[in-house]
C-alpha cells in the first residue's frame, strides 16, 4: 500500500509549509553550506526552503524533489527562474540518483510522515558523498507547548497524533532523529533542537486559524473521518446545541429552560439514541467506543441543563473560574490553621463572585473593607455583597 501523506496538500496545509524559509526552518544547516554545493531536498513540497538553499549556493546547485506531483508543479512554478534550482518528483526510498551525487542531502519535516524512517535515511545516505552531510529536521507534536493552558488545545494535540500514527507515522519524531540516525548506521551525529514560537495576537491567529482549517478542510479530517477519530455527525449536532446557547446567552433561567425544551431537549435525545447506535457498530476496543461510553454513562448530567435553565451546558465557566484558585493551590498550604483556611475559601468566594458580577475585587475589597471599618451598620451587610455592589457600579460604566 503507498504511504499517506498525512496533510495532503490542501490550501491551509500550504499556507504554513510557504512560510517556511531556510532561515526559520534549516539554520542549524547554513553554516555548512559550500557556495559551490550540490544538495538534494527530499519531500521539498512547495520548496520555499529549497529555493532559499539555492541562493545561498550561487556556484552550487539544488534540486527539490517530493513524491506528490501536483507540489512539484507548483514548486516549479514558483522557483522564480533561478538558474541552480530544479524540481522533480522522486520517492525518498528509491532515489533515482547515483551513488555519491550530493554534497547535501536535506529533509524538512519530512521523516514524520514515513513508515520507515530508517530506509529513508539510509537511502539520503546512499546518494550523499563520503564526508558530506545529510540533514533532517522534524517537528514533535508531544513537545508542543502554550499558555494558558486550552483543554482545546490539548484534545487537538491528541486529535492530531491519532491520526499521524493511524497514517504510520511518528508525530513526535524530534526526540527519535538521534537514534534514527544510529539505527541507519550513522556514526557522527551532531544534535540539535530549535523551535518556532507563536506569541503575538497576529502570529496566534495566523497558526490557529490555518489548524483549525487544516483539522477540518484537508486530508487530515478526512483521515479522522474514515477511521471513526472523529464523527462528523457528532460534532455537527453538538454544534447546533451550541448555537441554541449563543441564542439564550444572557437570558433568565427560566427563558432559557422554555428554549432549551423546545431546540435543545430533540437534539439531545436523538443524539443519545444515535450514539447508542453508532457503540453497537464499531469495535468496543476503540478509542470511539470508549468515548461514547464514557459519554452515555453520564447522560443525565450531562443532559441536565435542559431542564435547569440555571445550568450551562459545559463547566468551561466553572473550569475557568476555579483554574486560580488551583493554581494557587500551593499557597493555601499557608493558611496556618484549619480557620485561617476557612477564611480564605472565604475570601476566594468573594472574589469569585465579585468577578462573575463584572466588579473589580481589589477595588471592590478596599472599598468594602473601609466602609466596615467607617461603621456600616450591620444590618445593612447586604448591601454590600458583590451582586448588591455590582448596581451603582455599572449605572456609573
Ligand atoms: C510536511 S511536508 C514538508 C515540505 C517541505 N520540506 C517544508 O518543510 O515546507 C512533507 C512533504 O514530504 C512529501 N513526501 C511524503 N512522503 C514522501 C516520500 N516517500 N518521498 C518523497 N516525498 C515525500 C510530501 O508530499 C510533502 O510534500
Amino acid at each position: 500500500m503507498p504511504e499517506v501523506y498525512t496533510h495532503g496538500h490542501h490550501e491551509s496545509v500550504l499556507r504554513s509549509h510557504k512560510w517556511r524559509t531556510a532561515a526559520n526552518s534549516a539554520a542549524y544547516l547554513l553554516p555548512h553550506l559550500a557556495a559551490d554545493a550540490r544538495i538534494l531536498d527530499v519531500g521539498c513540497g512547495p520548496g520555499t526552503i529549497t529555493a532559499d538553499l539555492a541562493d545561498l549556493v550561487p556556484q552550487g546547485r539544488v534540486t527539490g524533489i517530493d513524491s506528490a506531483a501536483e507540489i512539484i508543479e507548483q514548486a516549479a512554478a514558483a522557483a522564480g527562474g533561478r538558474k541552480n534550482l530544479d524540481f522533480a518528483t522522486g520517492d525518498v526510498y528509491a532515489l533515482d540518483y547515483p551513488d555519491a551525487s550530493f554534497d547535501v542531502v536535506h529533509a524538512h519535516q519530512v521523516l514524520q510522515h514515513l513508515s520507515d524512517p530508517v530506509r529513508a535515511l539510509h537511502e539520503m545516505r546512499r546518494v550523499t558523498r563520503p564526508g558530506g552531510l545529510v540533514a533532517a529536521r522534524d517537528g514533535d507534536y508531544a513537545a508542543m507547548a502554550w499558555y494558558p493552558e486550552s483543554p482545546a488545545l490539548d484534545e487537538w494535540q491528541a486529535f492530531y497524533r491519532a491520526v499521524a500514527r493511524s497514517n504510520g507515522g511518528e508525530p513526535d519524531a524530534g526526540r527519535r532523529l538521534y537514534a534514527w540516525a544510529r539505527r541507519a548506521d550513522f556514526t557522527d551525529i551532531v544534535s540539535s533542537s530549535s523551535n518556532w514560537t507563536f506569541a503575538t495576537q497576529a502570529e496566534r491567529d495566523w497558526w490557529g486559524g490555518l489548524w483549525a482549517d487544516r483539522s477540518v478542510k484537508s486530508a487530515i479530517a478526512e483521515a479522522a473521518k474514515e477511521r471513526g477519530i472523529a464523527t462528523p455527525e457528532a460534532l455537527e449536532r453538538i454544534a447546533k446545541l451550541y448555537a441554541v446557547e449563543t441564542d439564550i446567552r444572557g437570558q433568565a433561567a427560566d427563558e432559557r429552560r422554555r428554549v432549551r425544551q423546545e431546540r435543545s431537549r430533540p437534539i439531545v435525545e436523538a443524539l443519545q439514541i444515535w450514539l447508542k447506535a453508532q457503540l453497537e457498530r464499531i469495535s468496543q476496543k476503540g478509542k470511539l467506543a470508549e468515548a461514547i461510553r464514557y459519554a452515555l454513562a453520564r447522560w443525565e448530567g450531562l443532559s441536565l441543563f435542559v431542564d435547569d435553565g440555571r445550568v450551562e451546558i459545559d463547566s468551561n465557566t466553572v473550569e475557568r473560574s476555579i483554574r486560580p484558585i488551583a493554581l494557587g493551590r500551593k499557597n493555601a498550604l499557608f493558611a496556618g490553621s484549619d480557620g485561617g483556611g476557612e477564611h480564605w475559601a472565604v475570601l476566594a468566594s468573594l472574589i469569585e463572585t465579585c468577578k462573575l458580577n463584572g466588579v473589580d475585587p481589589q477595588a471592590y475589597l478596599a472599598d468594602v473593607i473601609g466602609r466596615i471599618v467607617q461603621g456600616h451598620p450591620n444590618s445593612r451587610l447586604d448591601e454590600l455583597l458583590p451582586w448588591a455592589y455590582a448596581a451603582p457600579a455599572r449605572a456609573v460604566a
